[in-house]
């Protein structure tokens, strides 16, 4: 099997991850206790957050919250500064359902929002989130690299603007931790982070960098470890922000994940999946049946991810088919119709190849020639 599915989780795993998350999972609770095999569990979790601090700019390790993933993340930012007093918060028009969903969820609590047209000239999509903000605008929330699309979207600049108006910031790393350098205390306010992608973790993984929790509430409160009389959650970071008992294993995985990263670098990751889903553009740009709707993929302004269509073809059928090639991809709206509607393809769906560090110039050759394939027979 070729795997080209990447964006929706990196496969395969380093195996440094595989055996790190494997060897932990016979394991005692992490912060519960006082025995050693606890305090050398709190241990390795803490080695991990120091490392993610690190790779993500985060002021300090007590900024960096572990979370099941970069949906729960992202709830956590958007519920926990949104709850209770309403207002509006301006979004990307290439944002995933992990923000869409929670966003809706909060039209009961008075949140309104706006959805700006993005552009590919980075100074119109400035423009348009600026001409966005109104008085009440308390949250900005944009994707660093569309999920669908592969389009990287100038969030530092975004989130400079909004420093001027005192708005905060939140960006959608599931598909660019990794593969982009951040750095979350020069530009964010929050950053939500998937493990399972771009860090080559196991999948539950996640983490939200939180540089102003304390214009968060909880979202989830429970047992921590720490301050137990207290009813209340108690006021210390992490501790305020991580109720119940971690993911062990999969932040164990995670850990020797950045080490993964951190032993390549994000530009060397990006380079060799760009430059290879620029080949697969170049020979699909070939081909009369072949819709593609980005420009051609390049290093500075998009991740590993492109999407297409063959003309009159259900994207689900062609993705089937592809499957029967041996080439797994993933089609239809990646929990993203938002945006879709930004190509017009909200009806259609697209069949999207995603690449990872892993992935070679073959097997996106072999793809192009299954495609090729299936635009000759029908
Ligand atoms: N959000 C993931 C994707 O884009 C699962 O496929």
């Amino acid at each position: 099997m070729i795997y080209l599915d990447n964006a929706a989780t990196t496969y395969p795993k380093p195996r440094s991850v595989r055996n790190a998350a494997a060897g932990a999972v016979n394991a005692a609770n992490p912060g519960r206790s006082g025995h050693r095999l606890s305090l050398s569990a709190s241990e390795q979790i803490y080695r991990c957050r120091v490392k993610a601090a690190e790779l993500f700019g985060a002021s300090s390790p007590e900024n960096v919250i572990f979370t099941s993933g970069c949906t729960q993340a992202a709830n956590m930012v958007i519920k926990g500064v949104m709850s209770k007093k309403g207002g509006h918060v301006v979004v990307s028009d290439l944002e995933h359902n992990a923000v869409m969903r929670p966003l809706r969820a909060m039209a009961n609590d008075g949140v309104t929002y706006t959805v700006v047209k993005t552009s590919e000239n980075d100074e119109e999509t400035l423009g348009a989130f600026r001409e966005a903000l109104r008085s009440d605008t308390r949250l900005v929330v944009c994707t660093q690299i569309s999920n669908v699309w592969g389009i990287r979207l100038p969030v530092e600049r975004i989130a400079a603007m909004c420093r001027q108006y005192g708005i905060p910031v939140m960006i959608d790393a599931a598909q660019s931790a990794g593969v982009v350098k951040i750095n979350a205390a020069d530009n964010f306010d929050f950053v939500c982070i998937a493990g399972h992608k771009g860090l080559y973790a196991p999948m539950g993984t996640g983490i939200l960098i939180a540089q102003r929790p304390e214009i968060m509430r909880t979202i989830i409160e429970g047992g921590t470890g720490s301050k137990s009389r207290l009813l209340e959650m108690p006021d210390i970071l992490p501790d305020k922000f991580e109720s119940g008992t971690p993911n062990f294993s999969g932040i164990v995985g995670m850990s020797a994940g950045i080490d993964f990263i951190n032993s390549i670098g994000e530009e060397r990751i990006r380079a060799h999946e760009v430059g290879l889903l620029a080949k697969l553009y170049d020979r699909l740009s070939q081909n009369r049946r072949v819709i593609l709707y980005t420009k051609r993929p390049q290093r500075d302004n998009c991740g590993g991810v492109l999407s297409f269509n063959i003309d009159d073809m259900d994207s689900e059928s062609v993705a089937a088919l592809l499957d029967e090639r041996g080439i797994a991809v993933r089609a239809g709206l990646h929990c993203a119709p938002t945006a879709h509607e930004h190509f017009g393809t909200q009806d259609t769906g697209t069949v999207r190849v995603s690449a990872s560090y892993f992935t070679t110039e073959n097997e996106i050759f072999a793809a192009a020639r299954a495609i090729e394939a299936i635009t000759h027979k029908k």
